[in-house]
């Protein structure tokens, strides 16, 4: 068979790992998908600065766009980041000309998800977005395809990498907030804004998706009652620990009578719970469904390689055919989102 071609823009954390992992994994990938992947372009602002991965290969684009309307590709995989910008322009272009995408960017399909998960199922292509969602924990996947048979009554979980090894490191080490978050960005933990991560949007933009995914219905960041961690202090986690507890920020939605309700804030979880015990930059998702019982996933939730290998897990579903729509039910089928009266 032809090799699935892809245009990766954004040669950034995520980037380059996506890049150093299909260069290491190729052959194996060729043979699990029945078919060779191959990056035939880039795009990034800057030609000139290292990644530490050989780029020699590639056709090179100093912007996502025009890449995004290169007839050499037929998936973009879109690691820029951004609600709008250059990540919404290419992303947009790239599926109205009938290319496939995969992103990792939880803030751009928070705000444009449904709008582009139609245009991918008007257009008969792939939007996949597992690592957007808890990096490399399987969430998605899990949601769409493990879980399909069963009705979801509630979602919850560490989502954010940076805000978990921030309380983490305050807690264990004594370290204050700064440092803590400093050391998360020279780790690529963050995001490029880091208050998205500290003050709980980028939690909340996740659990969007995961709302949509898990409940059938429209996502609305706006309906997610916000709070993040920029207000907690040492004091604050020796008082939790005096008490018995740990603090994690935690993402929440569940059905109730009334509709679903979201909300994302720091919790006291107790030290004995399975949840106190997800350090640094791990994550862990916790699923509740009628069938199945619970369910929950740990593992890295930030990071270039863990990010990496969700986004080519991605790339191997295209290659091999499977066309899921992006929520796991056509996207004119998903519900209203009704907010639950708390
Ligand atoms: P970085 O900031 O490290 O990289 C962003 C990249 O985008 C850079 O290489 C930059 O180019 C490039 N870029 C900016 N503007 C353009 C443009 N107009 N055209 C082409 N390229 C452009 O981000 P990350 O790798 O950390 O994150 C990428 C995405 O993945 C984001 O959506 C983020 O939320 C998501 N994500 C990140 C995770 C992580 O652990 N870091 C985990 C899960 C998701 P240049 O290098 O030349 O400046
Ligand atoms: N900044 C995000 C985090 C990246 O720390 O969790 C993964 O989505």
């Amino acid at each position: 068979q032809d090799a699935l071609r892809l245009g990766v823009a954004g040669l950034g954390t995520v980037g380059a790992s996506v890049i150093r992992l299909v260069q290491e994994h190729g052959k194996h990938l060729a043979v699990r998908c029945r078919r060779p992947i191959e990056i035939v372009a880039v795009a990034a602002r800057d030609k000139t600065r290292d990644r530490g991965v050989d780029l020699s290969g590639y056709a090179w684009y100093d912007d996502a766009l025009t890449l995004a309307h290169s007839n050499s590709i037929d998936v973009l995989v879109e690691l820029i980041g951004g609600e709008d910008g250059p990540a919404e322009a290419a992303v947009r272009a790239a599926l109205t000309s009938g290319k496939h995408v995969v992103t990792a960017n939880k803030a751009l399909l928070a705000k444009h998800g449904m709008e582009f998960a139609k245009l991918a199922e008007a257009n008969g292509v792939s939007l996949n977005f597992e690592a957007a969602i808890a990096g490399g924990i399987p969430i998605v996947k899990t949601l769409r395809e493990s879980m399909a048979g069963n009705s979801v009554t509630r979602v919850s979980g560490i989502l954010n990498g940076t805000c978990n090894y921030i309380l983490t490191r305050m807690e264990r080490e004594g370290l204050s907030f700064e440092e803590c978050l400093r050391e998360a960005q020279r780790l690529g933990y963050a995001e490029a804004d880091p208050t998205f991560d500290i003050e709980g949007n980028d939690t909340a933009h996740k659990l969007a998706l995961l709302t949509s995914l898990a409940f059938g219905c429209q996502t609305s960041v706006d309906s997610i009652y916000l709070e993040g961690i920029t207000e907690i202090t040492t004091a604050d986690i020796e008082a939790a620990d005096e008490l018995g507890y740990r603090i994690k920020l935690l993402g929440i939605a569940q059905r109730t009578d009334t509709g679903i309700e979201q909300r994302v804030h720091p919790t006291m979880v107790p030290k004995s719970s399975a949840i106190a015990r997800i350090d640094g930059v791990l994550n862990a998702v916790a699923v509740e469904a009628d069938y199945l019982g619970e369910v929950v996933l740990v593992g890295p939730g930030a990071g270039g390689n863990a990010t990496a290998s969700s986004v080519v897990a991605d790339i191997a579903d295209i290659a091999r055919g499977d066309l899921m729509p992006t929520m796991g039910r056509p996207a004119t089928e998903l519900e209203p989102y009704t907010r639950a009266r708390m």
